[in-house]
C-alpha cells in the first residue's frame, strides 16, 4: 500500500490536497505553522492519526521560522507552537497526544543552538509518522485475524492510509487480507456531508483492487438486514477510558443498527486516540463545523440559503455497542475500562 498523506522531502512537508479528491490529485507544500493550521482546519490533511503527525510537523515549521538562542527561549516557542496548532480541531485526539510528545521532547534535549534544537523537532516529527506506519501495519495483521472469514465489511468514512500514514486503521485489515488472497467485499458509507467516503475510501480501496460498493448512509440498515455484511470496522477519534468511541458522524447509529442486527461492530485505532484522562464519551469535545457543509452538495445550494442547520463532525459509539477494539498492541474486548489499560500496558506490536 502506497498512499501517503504526508511527508517530508528535501526538507518540505508535503501532504495530499484530499479535498480535491478523487477528481484531482494534488501535493501541496507546507511552508508555515498557519498553513498546517489551515490544512487540518479545511481538512485537507484529516484522519485522527495523520492529523497528530501534522501537529508533529506543524509544530516542528512553527519553531524553524521562529527565533530562539536559550533553552528558556526554545521550550517557550514549543510550547506556543503546540497550543497554536491545537486550536486547529477539538475532537481528534491524537493531535493533542502529538503536541504533548513534542513538549515533552523539548524539554529533554539539552540545547546548544537553534538548528539542533530545530532537528531534534522535527526528527521527533518524523519518529511519530514512522511510528504510526508500525501501528498501522500491527492493527491490520490483527484485524485480518479477526475478519478472516468475513465475505462482506461496512466502514464509514475514512479510516485508510489517507487518515494515517500508511495502510490507515479500520482499513488496513482489509489491505491484510488483500495481500494474503482472501475474497470480500466492502460497502463504504458515503459518509455526509463531505463524502469522506465516498471521496476517499471508494479511492484508495479501488486504486488497491479490493471489490468496494459505495452506499448513502441511509442505506447501511438494508445491507445489513440483507445479510451482506459479516462485520462493520470503523476507525476512531477520541477513545475514552471505558471504551466510548468517537468516530465520524453517522458512527453513533451505525453501532446500534449493527447491534440490532447482531453484527460484530469493531473499532480500529492506535493507542494515540485512547484518551485514558476522559472517563466516558460524555466528556469527549464534539466539533461543530459550517452549516454550509450541509446546505451545499459542493457548489449546488441544496437547502434554503440561510436556513439553520447542526453540523456535528462526530459522535459517539457507546462501548456497549462495540465488540472489540481493535489496537497495535492487540484486540481489546469488553470490559474496556480494564482492559483498554491493560493491553497498554502488557500488550506488543504483531511483526
Ligand atoms: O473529519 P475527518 O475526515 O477528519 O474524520 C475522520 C474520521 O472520522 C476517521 O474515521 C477517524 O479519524 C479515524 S482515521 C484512522
Amino acid at each position: 500500500m502506497k498512499t501517503k498523506p504526508i511527508w517530508v522531502e528535501d526538507g518540505v512537508v508535503k501532504i495530499i490536497a484530499q479535498t480535491l479528491l478523487p477528481e484531482e490529485y494534488k501535493v501541496l507544500d507546507i511552508h508555515t505553522i498557519e498553513e498546517m493550521w489551515d490544512a487540518i482546519k479545511r481538512l485537507e490533511v484529516r484522519g485522527a492519526p495523520a492529523i497528530g503527525i501534522a501537529s508533529g510537523f506543524g509544530i516542528y515549521l512553527g519553531i524553524k521560522n521562529a527565533s530562539f538562542n536559550s533553552r528558556e527561549g526554545f521550550i517557550e516557542a514549543v510550547d506556543r507552537a503546540a497550543e497554536y496548532i491545537c486550536t486547529s480541531r477539538p475532537t481528534a485526539y491524537n493531535l493533542f497526544w502529538a503536541a504533548d510528545r513534542m513538549k515533552k521532547r523539548a524539554r529533554e534535549i539539552e540545547f546548544t543552538n537553534e538548528n539542533e534544537a530545530n532537528d531534534i523537532i522535527l526528527q521527533e516529527a518524523k519518529k511519530i509518522l514512522a511510528e504510526d506506519i508500525a501501528s498501522c501495519k500491527s492493527i491490520g495483521l490483527y484485524g485480518a485475524e479477526l475478519l478472516a472469514s468475513c465475505e462482506g465489511l461496512l466502514t464509514h468514512c475514512n479510516a485508510g492510509a489517507l487518515a494515517t500514514s500508511e495502510y490507515g486503521t479500520a482499513l488496513a485489515p482489509m489491505y491484510i487480507l488483500h495481500e494474503q488472497g482472501h475474497e470480500f467485499k466492502v460497502f463504504a458509507d458515503e459518509t455526509r456531508p463531505l463524502l469522506q467516503g465516498s471521496r476517499l475510501t471508494a479511492w484508495e480501496l479501488k486504486q488497491a483492487g479490493i471489490d468496494v460498493t459505495v452506499i448513502c448512509d441511509n442505506m447501511a440498515g438494508l445491507v445489513m438486514k440483507t445479510g451482506q455484511i459479516d462485520a462493520v470496522i470503523v476507525g476512531a477519534d477520541r477513545i475514552a477510558a471505558n471504551g466510548d468511541s468517537a468516530n465520524k458522524i453517522g458512527t453513533y447509529s451505525l453501532s446500534i443498527l449493527a447491534k440490532a442486527h447482531n453484527i460484530p461492530f469493531y473499532i480500529a485505532a492506535p493507542f494515540s486516540t485512547v484518551d485514558f484522562s476522559i472517563k466516558s464519551g460524555d466528556d469527549i469535545p464534539i466539533e461543530e463545523r459550517d452549516g454550509d457543509e450541509i446546505r451545499h452538495f459542493g457548489e449546488r445550494l441544496t437547502a434554503p440559503k440561510d436556513i439553520k442547520v447542526f453540523n456535528p463532525a462526530f459522535d459517539v459509539a457507546p462501548a456497549d455497542n462495540i465488540t472489540a477494539i481493535i489496537t497495535e498492541k492487540g484486540i481489546v474486548e469488553p470490559p474496556f475500562k480494564e482492559n483498554l489499560q491493560k493491553v497498554f500496558n502488557e500488550g506488543k506490536l504483531k511483526e
